[in-house]
């Protein structure tokens, strides 16, 4: 090197992930490497069954927290961008921005009603049967997992606490780039998914009209959002002063417009490098690859060049994960939560947990003890040929849309053995895993042509998971190399802010492998 000349300082970039049960940070290299990760628990409130609350305040806190402390070994200056995904929970503040509460009992602090809570049934059913044109974007049915229901029910039900007080619902997702930058721009990801925007023409105001919702066309939308961009768009003037002190890092920070959290794993896995891999989606365009993200639920991505309409799958929804292509998105509303509720409820749960201490968790032991029970002449699948699991405990979100279906189990005897609980927790893998077959029959109906499947999240780190997902559907299955896709993809909305990159697929393209 010329003498004088100065070396290119190593810059970084932050992913925030807010799940369902915690919060989590990644420091992220130029290159697209973790350089270290932090995780914090956040509340979860049940005040009723089938409601389920959070705390917009406490989250933010958190994510501060693991910012901090992923940030700690590295220059301010030398974070360059922060992106934020979360899930698709409902958050919602008065005029001055102050929590209002979505609870009977009124607890100002849980704000937040979370994307798992169901008790919007009864408004959800009553939107599907307005049959309003919206809805073909959503798979025909409204799921009372998205937004409008919950609006209705808050309104219906909670007007004087919580109705009249209320000025601003945000997606948590973009409820946290507000927070960091004061920006009331909603990212497309979460308008278009969850809230039946649909650019270029954006909200149908005969839509809210038609389910009662017509306050909310009020002063050109600005309670749930006048104004959108595509996900990773630089937002503001980055962090403000407040934010940054908050966050530990230097005002005006670039941050991205933010993912739903199923939306960031599936950017950071969908684009990855399989060259040489000798996969059947090798030479083919990225729309031959299904990534699932597999975790407490499990969202199936499918994207194509055109528009494709899937009954009981939403979307199609353009740009909501790749700019400029379209995605559908099917999904199983309970998934790492079914099976360890089913295993929680077995009587030999105790016994599990005592025998697997010397393992390093409770899958790994049930996989190898599977496996023991499994002679040479009879694979693991074939272990729980006589007792069966339907999955849809949380009732079924795709490819039947019907929240009101129940879980089943067939062939069950007096056993209250290990090996009784195993073949439960077999039989419920296997079920998960037709369910995805179910999935995947659905959308090569309506035209797309799935060749490989993408993992990743929480369950992706399962192996029987794994291996039970391409037995049943006949596919490969992909890990990325980085088992964190979804902190990639919130730090890939970090980097593209930065504009250190020309583009979110020239970031996906570098970062990710497989
Ligand atoms: C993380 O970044 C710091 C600061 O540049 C560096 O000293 C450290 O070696 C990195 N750690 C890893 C695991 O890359
Ligand atoms: C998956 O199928 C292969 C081939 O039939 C079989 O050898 C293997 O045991 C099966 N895996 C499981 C987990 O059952």
């Amino acid at each position: 090197a010329q003498q004088g000349e100065k070396k290119s300082p190593l810059v970084y970039y932050v992913g925030v992930d807010v799940g369902t049960a915690s919060v989590r940070a990644a420091l992220v290299s130029r290159a697209g490497l973790l350089n270290s990760t932090a995780e914090e628990p956040i509340s979860i409130w049940e005040p009723q069954a089938d409601h389920y609350v959070q705390s917009s305040s406490e989250i933010w806190e958190k994510c501060c927290t693991v910012v901090k402390v992923v940030t700690q070994s590295v220059e301010r200056s030398q974070v360059r961008g922060i992106g934020f995904d979360a899930t698709c929970s409902l958050v919602v503040l008065d005029q001055s921005f102050q929590p209002v509460p979505v609870s009977q009992d009124g607890d100002r602090q849980r704000n937040v009603v979370m994307w798992m809570d169901h008790r919007a049934e009864e408004q959800a059913a009553r939107i599907t049967n307005t049959g309003h044109g919206v809805l073909s974007r959503v798979g025909g049915v409204m799921s009372p997992e998205m937004q409008p229901p919950k609006l209705l029910w808050l309104k219906e039900n909670l007007k004087e606490s919580c109705w009249k007080e209320a000025a601003h619902f945000f997606d948590l997702p973009d409820f946290l780039s507000w927070k960091a930058t004061g920006s009331l721009t909603r990212s497309l990801c979460t308008l278009v998914c969850k809230w039946t925007y649909c650019p270029p023409e954006g909200w149908d105001a005969s839509f809210w009209t038609s389910i009662g919702l017509e306050d909310l066309l009020e002063n050109d939308f600005s309670k749930i959002g006048s104004v959108s961009c595509p996900p990773g768009s630089p937002l503001g003037d980055g962090l403000t002063q407040e934010a940054a002190a908050d966050l530990g890092l230097d005002p005006g920070t670039a941050v991205g417009a933010s993912l739903i959290d199923a939306h960031a794993g599936g950017l950071g896995v969908i684009g990855a490098d399989v060259k040489g891999f000798h996969l059947p989606c090798e030479d083919q365009p990225i729309t031959s690859r299904m990534a699932m993200i597999c975790g407490t639920s499990t969202c199936h991505m499918a994207i194509s060049e055109q528009p494709l309409f899937v009954p009981g799958v939403w979307g199609p929804c353009l740009s909501a994960m790749v700019p400029g292509v379209w995605l559908n998105e099917g999904g199983q509303s309970a998934t790492g939560r079914l099976i360890d509720h089913v295993m929680k409820g077995h009587a030999a749960y105790t016994q599990l947990q005592e025998q697997a201490r010397q393992r390093s968790n409770i899958y790994s032991y049930l996989n190898s003890h599977l496996s023991s029970m499994a002679d040479s002449r009879s694979a693991v699948d074939l272990l729980g040929s006589s007792l069966h699991v339907w999955p849809d405990f949380h009732g079924n979100r795709s490819p039947l849309a019907d929240p009101t279906l129940k879980g089943m189990v067939t062939g069950l005897s007096l056993s209250q053995t290990l090996d009784d609980l195993a073949l439960l927790y077999l039989a419920t893998i296997q079920a998960l895993a037709l369910g995805t077959l179910h999935i995947l029959e659905a959308m090569k109906e309506a035209g797309h042509d799935i060749r490989t499947l993408f993992l990743c999240g929480g369950l992706s780190k399962n192996s029987l998971f794994v291996q039970i997902h391409a037995n049943a559907t006949g596919l490969p299955v992909v890990l990325p190399d980085q088992m964190e896709a979804v902190l990639i993809g919130a730090a890939v909305l970090g980097a593209c802010a930065s504009q250190d990159y020309s583009s979110i697929q020239t970031v996906v393209r570098e970062w990710t492998g497989a």
